[in-house]
């Protein structure tokens, strides 16, 4: 087979990083934009871990049609049961078991024999494939486990019926030369391994998470578990935009093994699970960074110049970054904002159209200049947005050099007003306890970073905030010119996250 299987698991390992909680809407929006990128099975959730997740799968399964949709599962009944009623709606719904195979994770975290974890193995691979005929297998810690008992459990499953069984480096220890072998060593030594196709899922806590997996390809994995700008647990999971550029452009060292990703739209569908996640990607991430494509020494500019392939790898275009120019002003019109729209690949409803119609001519008269990254942050800031229980109706600032910083604050939730006053530690500080004020929450702030969204003094600042409300730490993003009122909107937005319906706080699975 020549074609490497996109697996993506940003809604569910991706997710589990601290901070990433998504709500429904928020998963759907995600799970959308994978299909549209070319994603062939996209891990929605745990279902059985929480109501939420377990609400989130269904919705996914039941709005994405393109792709495979996955559901996670220990080797249990009950969870098996709560994957397949949730993909249910799903065109091509997949049931993704595990259990841990090491010895130190079948000692303290299972406590059970060997013989056992293979019954087990065997049982709920069974089980999951008399519901679904999608089933795949992962011996949780692979990269840890005695490779002859891999063999073991790899073997039985097939036999149980499981159509994929991915290998994971679970805790990120492998090494590409090691992993590979491993791999190799499969493929060698269990009889019926031609009957599946074997995956990879690797973690990032030495830096290896895409070296492993490409490395596991060229030994004959066929399916990559990764995830969008690389989130994930702890250091996270290999990132889905480097492995998918890695085989692109490098077709002479991978044997011509191509992906169905559509490259031109990874730069887009990495901003929204970064806007939405709240994770900020570094700059100089590979891929999808704000410097990967910029070239800051004057030799490099001049060769770039003479021959783009002096310096670059890869394309801008080909991942979907766009030429920054000059786009719209303040007597720019409906018709020429839908077109510019349209070329930077946002595609409105004539409803959301008007609505970006008023916030473009409300930042237009603040504005001089309005360029692409503008209008991405109206429409990701306030037309993405599902309906929000809090907004921001209207807000006033007392500070300075020698004042106690004062703020009063109105917000509007289901069409009535509710204002409040309080002072705080700076002008941010005393808005959010105003907000606190009103909402009865009270969160507290873990983390708050600005940048700004194009150059220029009148430039729109983005404010991306952590927050902590009783146990949970919520992410959110907002962008103005005003960059209180971005910080209002931000925090108000996490609140948002906080309080609706579908986000619930319960246990993670271990
Ligand atoms: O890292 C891991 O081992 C996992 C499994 C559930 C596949 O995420
Ligand atoms: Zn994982």
């Amino acid at each position: 087979m020549d074609k490497v299987i996109i697996f993506d698991t940003t809604l569910r390992d991706g997710e589990q990083a601290p901070g990433a909680s998504l709500n429904k809407e928020e998963k759907i929006q995600i799970a959308g934009a994978l299909s549209e990128l070319g994603v062939d099975v996209i891990e929605a959730g745990f279902p059985v871990s929480s109501k939420g997740d377990f609400q989130s799968v269904k919705s996914v399964a039941a709005a994405v049609k393109k792709s495979s949709i996955c559901g996670l599962a220990r080797a249990l009944k009950k969870d098996i049961d709560a994957a397949y009623e949730a993909l249910k709606k799903a065109h091509r719904p997949r049931i993704h078991v595990f259990l841990a195979t090491s010895k130190i994770h079948m000692k303290y975290k299972l406590k059970k024999a060997k013989d056992e974890i293979v019954r087990l193995s065997c049982d709920s691979v069974k089980y999951a494939s008399k519901l679904v005929g999608d089933v795949e297998f992962s011996p949780e810690d692979a990269s840890r486990t005695d490779p002859e008992f891999l063999f073991r459990v790899v073997e039985t499953v097939i036999k149980a019926g499981a159509k994929t069984v991915n290998i994971p480096d679970t805790v990120g220890y492998s090494e590409p030369q090691e992993y590979g072998s491993l791999i190799a060593a499969i493929k060698n030594n269990v009889p019926n391994i031609n009957k599946a196709v074997i995956s990879v899922h690797c973690h990032d806590d030495l830096g290896l998470a895409v070296a492993n997996s490409l490395s596991a390809v060229k030994n004959g994995a066929r399916q990559i578990e990764c995830t969008i700008n690389g989130i994930g647990e702890r250091a996270g999971n290999a990132s889905l935009e480097e492995i998918v550029m890695a085989l692109k452009t490098r077709p002479d060292l991978f044997g011509g093994l191509s992906t169905a990703i559509k490259s031109a739209r990874i730069y887009k569908t990495s901003r929204l699970v970064s806007k939405l996640t709240g994770f900020t990607v570094a700059p100089n991430k590979a891929i999808v960074g704000a410097n990967a494509f910029r070239h800051e020494s004057g030799i490099h500019q001049d060769g770039v110049l003479k021959k783009r392939s002096t310096y670059e790898i890869i394309s801008p275009q080909d991942v979907g970054f766009y030429e920054t120019g000059l786009v719209l002003g303040k007597h720019s019109g409906r018709h020429a904002l839908k077109e510019r729209l349209k070329a930077i690949g946002i595609k409105l409803s004539e409803v959301q159209l008007a609505r970006a119609f008023e916030l473009f001519k409300s930042l237009a008269d603040k504005k001089k200049q309005i360029f692409d990254e503008d209008l991405i942050a109206i429409v990701e800031d306030e037309i993405r947005v599902s309906s929000p229980i809090w907004q921001l109706d209207d807000f006033r600032i007392n500070s300075g050099f020698r004042a106690v910083p004062e703020a009063w604050v109105r917000l509007k939730r289901k069409g009535k007003n509710f204002q409040a006053e309080s002072s705080g530690d700076g002008p941010v500080d005393a808005c959010y306890k105003a907000i606190d004020k009103i909402t009865g929450l009270k969160g507290r702030l873990v983390d708050y970073s600005i940048h700004s969204v194009t150059a220029g003094k009148d430039a729109q600042g983005e404010v991306a905030i952590k927050i902590r409300i009783k146990n949970d730490i919520i992410s959110a993003r907002a962008a103005s010119t005003d960059i209180i009122e971005a910080s209002a909107k931000a925090y108000i937005n996490a609140i948002n996250k906080f309080s609706s319906k579908e986000f619930r706080n319960e246990p993670r699975p271990s």
